[in-house]
This record gives structure tokens, C-alpha cells and sequence, in this order.
């Protein structure tokens, strides 16, 4: 199999995977995805930028079938998905020398077993030649491991960027086609991963602000050939002012918490904010994760199971506490049988949101009038704080 040009002297070698449906046992990946890899010929040496997930390992190595010599093996990040093909590459070409950023080098012995002595540690803006293509290595942390770099090929332009800017997307297309698509894709993957490191991811698009960059080429998904709609789509995911609109996350048992949802779904449209309800019996977390990308309200309704709130609602709510989205406000909403401490479990439960709670609206059995009237007060609520904040 012949490595893909990417421009002249830098090829694709990686692997889409069509068939993944789930990464870390937690991300839905309806479009599968792919690992990237590329290769980088100079005049003198040549330099291999990453090395696939081990599952997909066989198709990198018919890329290098007829690559005779690599003498540089850039791990950009150590995740398995990129290293987890480092043992082979490097039994394969015992002269290749395996660079990494300094924080890496622990994490390479600690995930793959390897010899330390094997890695050379590159410096933040370390420059590679290999002989009329020039590496410089960028250190990004937490995007979203805190060891992560980027390799910026200096002659072509291009930013090799790891995880950030990438897509979970299984393609034969090399780059990006459709920019509406893969925003919508780029979105979903810096929600599941990059959302908690918000504040640095700000730092490291500063950090490449002044890059003269051509293609932005991820270790996920296709190629940017239009970079500025990338990066400017992760400013406005990073920026600190959220949107005018609220998530819900919420299900029911026996058709309480769906009337108070219902309820609060048209109060909240009615006032004019956008409401993302989603019924946790079936939702795509992913979605639920993009939702709280921009979301300024957080509201979580659930009916009671025994004395605590339903399982299913609160695994939302521990998703949403570890992925720390710019949510301002928060809410709890639901239904109880016989026993009714359910909104301080859940607000128990989303310790790092930094939010102001409104008050619950929490009804026994079947809501009555005076609870969905607590309803439309608490829309008035939350209209209110988005008034004040300028969102609406
Ligand atoms: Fe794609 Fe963080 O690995």
C-alpha cells in the first residue's frame, strides 16, 4: 500500500476505522474514527509523526511495507490510540530515534513499557532539520493529556496537531469536505475531551496565533485545508460567554418529571431561550456533552429512586461535573413517591460547576397546578439571570 500525499515529501499513513462505536467504553462514535499518521521525508532523514492504535496496526505497517529507514519517531501525544504502535515502529527501524515533549517521556515507560533511555525529549520550539523540511515542536498541554505537543513543518506549513482540531470521522477522504459537518464532528470531540481544559486550550490557541499555517492535520479525522473556520470555531467554543440556553437532562418513571419537563420546555421557549432536552433512557452523551459547550443553564430533572435521584440523570450530572462546562446557572427539577432529599443528591454531585443554583421545583406524584405554576417561576428565573448576563 502506497503512503497518500499529502504535498510533496509528507504522506498519510494512518488508519480510519469504520467499525469503533465507542472510545474509552464511554464516547459514542457514530462515525467511527481514524488514527492518523504521517510521514515526513527530508532530504537527509525522514520522520514518522505518530503510530496508530495497536487494533489498527497492520495497516500502518503495509504504508511503511516499502520504507526502507525512518530516522525520527515524533510522539506528539501517548494516548495508546497514537503510541500504542511506537513498539513496532521501533523494532522495525532500530535506528529511529523516539522524540517526545519532556512531561511524554515518563508517560511513554509508564503506558508501553519502554526503555527511557531509548527517548530523546525535545524543548517547546525545538527545531528538527531533516534536509529542506524543518520540525518545530510546539508544547500544547491538555489537549487533552498534559504532556501533548504539536509539530509544526515549517517549509509546507503545516500544524500536525494531535487530538486538538480532530474529529471522530472514519473517511477515505484525506481532507476535510463539507465544513459544516466537521464543525459539528470537531465539536462533539472537544466536548467529550478538551471542554474541562478550556482556559489552557485558550493559551494554545494563542500559542498558534501567529503560525503561518496552510493545513491543520489532526490525529483524528480529515485535514484542514481551510484553517481559520477550525480555529476559529474552537475560540468560540473556549470563549467564556456562554449562549442563551439550557440543557436539560432528564427522564422519568411514571410521568411526573416528563409533565414538569414538558412544562418547563415550552415556559423556557416561550421566553425565547433554546432548550436541549435530553431523555437520558436513550440520549447520544455526546450530543448531551456539545449541548453544554455553550449552555448557560443547566437544569436536571429526575424522578426518585428510593431516596435518590434516578441513576440515569445522575450519570449526566457526574458527566457534566468532570467535563466542567461555562454553565452559569443551575436548577433541579423532579418528582418523588415517599421520600424527597433527591435535588441535594444531585447537587451534590456537580461539585466543580461553578454555578449559581435557583431554586428546585420538586413535586410529589403527579404534578399539580401550583407545581407547574413553580414551573413557569422558575423559567422566569432563569430568563431573568440570562437578561442580566446579556444573553438574551
Ligand atoms: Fe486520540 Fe488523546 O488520544
Amino acid at each position: 500500500m502506497k503512503p497518500r500525499e499529502i504535498v510533496p515529501d509528507v504522506h498519510y499513513v494512518g488508519a480510519p476505522d469504520f467499525d469503533r462505536r465507542l472510545f474509552d467504553a464511554l464516547i459514542p462514535l457514530p462515525d467511527g474514527t481514524s488514527y492518523n499518521a504521517y510521514l515526513v521525508r527530508g532530504r537527509d532523514k525522514t520522520a514518522l509523526i505518530d503510530a496508530v492504535e495497536p487494533t489498527m496496526l497492520h495497516v500502518l505497517q503495509a504504508y511503511l511495507k516499502d520504507v526502507t529507514r525512518i530516522d525520527y519517531l515524533i510522539s506528539n501525544h501517548t494516548e495508546q490510540d497514537h503510541s500504542g504502535g511506537i513498539p513496532w515502529v521501533l523494532e522495525r527501524y532500530p535506528e529511529a530515534q523516539l522524540l517526545s515533549s519532556e512531561p511524554a517521556k515518563p508517560m511513554l515507560v509508564d503506558h508501553l513499557g519502554l526503555d527511557a533511555g531509548k527517548i530523546r525529549t525535545v524543548a517547546d520550539g525545538e527545531r528538527l532539520e531533516l534536509g529542506g523540511k524543518t520540525l518545530r515542536f510546539i508544547y500544547t498541554p491538555w489537549v487533552h493529556w498534559p504532556e501533548t505537543m504539536s509539530t509544526y513543518l515549517e517549509e509546507d506549513r503545516i500544524l500536525f496537531s494531535c487530538d486538538w482540531f480532530g474529529s471522530h470521522i472514519a473517511s477515505t477522504d484525506l481532507f476535510v469536505d463539507g465544513a459544516d459537518c466537521i464543525l459539528a464532528e470537531a465539536k462533539r470531540y472537544y466536548a467529550e475531551i478538551m471542554m474541562p481544559f478550556r482556559k489552557i486550550v485558550q493559551k494554545n490557541l494563542d500559542k498558534v496565533r501567529d503560525l503561518d499555517i496552510r493545513l491543520i492535520a489532526p490525529s483524528h479525522g480529515p485535514i484542514h485545508r481551510d484553517p481559520r473556520s477550525i480555529v476559529q470555531a474552537y475560540r468560540d467554543w473556549t470563549d467564556d460567554k456562554p449562549h442563551n440556553t439550557v440543557v436539560i437532562p432528564w427522564t422519568t418513571m411514571h410521568g411526573s418529571t416528563a409533565l414538569l419537563v414538558e412544562r418547563l420546555v415550552a415556559a423556557l421557549t416561550a421566553r425565547g431561550i433554546t432548550v436541549f432536552p435530553f431523555n437520558m433512557a436513550s440520549a447520544d452523551i455526546g450530543k448531551l456533552a456539545m449541548s453544554l459547550v455553550d449552555a448557560a443553564t443547566l437544569i436536571v430533572a429526575a424522578p426518585t429512586v428510593h431516596v435518590g435521584p434516578h441513576p440515569m440523570v445522575l450519570d449526566a450530572v457526574v458527566l457534566a461535573n468532570a467535563l466542567r462546562p461555562k454553565v452559569r446557572f443551575a436548577s433541579i427539577v423532579g418528582s418523588y413517591g415517599w421520600a424527597g432529599k433527591m435535588a441535594d443528591a444531585v447537587k451534590g454531585a456537580m461539585p466543580n460547576l461553578k454555578v449559581e443554583f435557583l431554586p428546585p421545583v420538586i413535586c410529589k406524584g403527579r404534578p399539580k397546578p401550583s407545581d407547574l405554576e413553580a414551573i413557569d417561576t422558575l423559567a422566569d428565573a432563569v430568563a431573568a439571570k440570562h437578561r442580566e448576563s446579556g444573553l438574551l
